[in-house]
This record gives structure tokens, C-alpha cells and sequence, in this order.
């Protein structure tokens, strides 16, 4: 699956969306999540990004892939509650941010 990260909050730019063929990427209050059982890896969404936030889970710096900022986690951790609807748009913004997320400071100027 491909991860979204620290730089898409407070951001949330969107472009992702529309290259996105099976709609999984699901907002959020502060940013946004790619369904990590619906992607299927087709990287679109990647090189669209304009602040670089999407990475292949491999690839993902270190930094963004382990705690306290664990973005693979949380990219799984959003869709607790959510399962897996399998369609982004009918479902919209929701505010399943993990905690840590949620109480993270303005991101930004
Ligand atoms: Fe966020 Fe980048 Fe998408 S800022 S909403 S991951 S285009
Ligand atoms: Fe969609 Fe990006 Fe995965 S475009 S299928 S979320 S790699």
C-alpha cells in the first residue's frame, strides 16, 4: 500500500484524489488516508502530491514510520471504525483522525 504522511496535514491539497482509480483516499480532519486493504498500489496518486506527502509504505522516511509520528499506523489506525467501505467519495470527510493526529499543533504558516 502507499502511505500518506506528515506533510498532507493541515494541507490537505486533494489532488491525490482524482488520480486515485479505486478511491481510497478518505479525508480526515487533518489530513488524508489511503485505505491500506483497497489500495492497489497503482502509484498515481505519488508524483501528484505538491508537498511530497505520499510515499510507497516501503519507502516511507523513518521518521514518518515509527512512533510517536507512525503515518503507516495511522493510515491503518483511521479505518478502525470505518472497516473498509470501498468508495471514499460516498463516504466523505470524517473525523477518525487517530488522537495524535487530531492534537498535533497547525502544521504550516
Ligand atoms: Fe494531502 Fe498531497 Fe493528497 S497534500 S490531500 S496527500 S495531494
Ligand atoms: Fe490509489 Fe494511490 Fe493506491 S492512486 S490505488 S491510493 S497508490
Amino acid at each position: 500500500t502507499y502511505v500518506i504522511a506528515e506533510p498532507c496535514v493541515d494541507v490537505l491539497d486533494k489532488a491525490c484524489i482524482d488520480e486515485c482509480p479505486v478511491d481510497c483516499i478518505y479525508e480526515g480532519d487533518r489530513m488524508l488516508y489511503i485505505h491500506p486493504d483497497e489500495c492497489v498500489d497503482c502509484g498515481a496518486c505519488e508524483p501528484v502530491c505538491p508537498v511530497e506527502a505520499i510515499y510507497y509504505e516501503d519507502d516511507t522516511p523513518d521518521e514518518w514510520n515509527k512512533e510517536p509520528t507512525n503515518y503507516t499506523k495511522a493510515n491503518v489506525d483511521f479505518f478502525d471504525e470505518l472497516g473498509s467501505p470501498g468508495g471514499a467519495s460516498k463516504v466523505g470527510k470524517t473525523s477518525h483522525d487517530p488522537q495524535w493526529i487530531k492534537d498535533l499543533p497547525p502544521q504550516g504558516e
